[in-house]
């Protein structure tokens, strides 16, 4: 194993595999071959959406999935994740065997107290449903969904969850949420990524791990939640390993520079007055990951911009 994943050990279980849910006509041709990176060395354990059979493992991602966001009012539809993620994208994330859940993960993922909301499989006369973890072959356990977008290239970070956040805390797999959305940029070959978040949510200490993160939105007021800060970024996995080794990142120093400018998580002008100046073309700016890192969620942040930026 990577030294540097030691922290995330639970990365060498057999039974906690990496899985793709996609229906057939998204696979990916060459899954990781375009970030060389020796984490990922287990073969995914494959699911199709289209296939009813796989309803009690969609179920799942749904039951996960409410209950990380529904305290923020984002829970996603079931009409969302079909018509906006599994036909256009894909999912990725982990699974685990059931009998390699601990305790506390079986009683945070319980079919029988967590029902899918929405679900058809009780009242279907086809489909079998499935009142124990223990009739599944795999439980997911995150979930990071993908969409490719009219702009060449570039691929959307639609939703990223995992069950860390409804277990106690110290209970749960160190970089699960992490490992899920980079599993699923590595394996589907992905260089550019843009993605939607909400200032101070813990998202961004991970969002800001994957590349240099420019802000192409600080403010959103079209998405339900205004507050929601629109990001992009180059992938480089050289990013990734500062999530793990807590390193400094000598590019980002080197090429970026503190501006006078800080964003506040807590104020609502800070983020319009941020999104003028990017409207007003001012920009390239962007976030430091150690920064973000080091901080409280509901700290200010510095802005950085191109240190030197040389006309041709
Ligand atoms: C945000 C989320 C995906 C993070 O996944 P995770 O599996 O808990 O986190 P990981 O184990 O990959 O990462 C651990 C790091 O994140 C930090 N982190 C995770 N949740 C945190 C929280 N609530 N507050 C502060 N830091 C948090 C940890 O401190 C750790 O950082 P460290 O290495 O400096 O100690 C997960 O908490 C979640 O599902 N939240 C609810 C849904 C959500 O908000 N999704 C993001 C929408 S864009």
């Amino acid at each position: 194993m990577n030294p540097l994943l030691t922290k995330a050990n639970w990365m060498e279980s057999d039974d906690i595999r990496p899985y793709v849910f996609v229906r057939p006509e998204n696979q990916i041709a060459l899954p990781g071959s375009v970030h060389r990176l020796d984490w990922f060395k287990q073969q995914p354990i494959f699911k199709d959406p289209l296939d009813i059979h796989n309803i009690a493992f969609a179920d799942r991602i749904y039951s996960l999935e409410e209950r990380a966001f529904g305290p923020s009012n984002m829970a996603m539809p079931r009409w969302v994740f079909y018509d906006c993620a599994v036909m256009p994208g894909f999912v990725a994330g982990f699974a685990a065997r059931p009998s390699a859940l601990s305790k506390e993960m079986r009683a945070a993922l319980d079919p029988k107290v967590f029902p899918a909301t929405g679900s058809p499989i009780k009242t279907s006369s086809v489909m079998k449903e499935v009142t124990s973890l223990d009739d599944m072959d795999w439980v997911p356990l995150s979930l990071f969904i993908i969409i490719p977008s009219m702009h060449r290239g570039e691929w959307i970070a639609h939703n990223l969850c995992s069950v860390n956040s409804l277990l106690p805390q110290g209970q749960g797999l160190y970089g699960l949420g992490f490992l899920s959305k980079a599993f699923g940029l590595w394996y589907a070959n992905v260089e550019q990524c843009s993605g939607m978040t909400q200032w101070g949510s813990p998202a961004l200490k991970l969002h800001s791990h994957f590349g240099h993160l420019e802000v192409i939105g600080a403010y959103a007021p079209v998405h339900s939640h205004a507050k929601t800060i629109t990001y992009r970024v180059s992938v480089n996995t050289h990013c990734w390993e500062k999530f793990f080794n807590k390193e400094e990142d000598l590019a980002f120093l080197e090429n970026y520079g503190p501006t006078d400018t800080y964003i506040d998580p807590k104020d609502e002008n800070s983020m319009l007055e941020f999104q003028q100046k990017i409207e007003a073309g001012k920009g390239p700016y962007y976030l430091s990951a150690s920064e973000i890192a080091h901080k409280k969620l509901d700290e200010k942040l510095m802005i950085y911009s191109l240190k030197q930026q040389y006309s041709r």
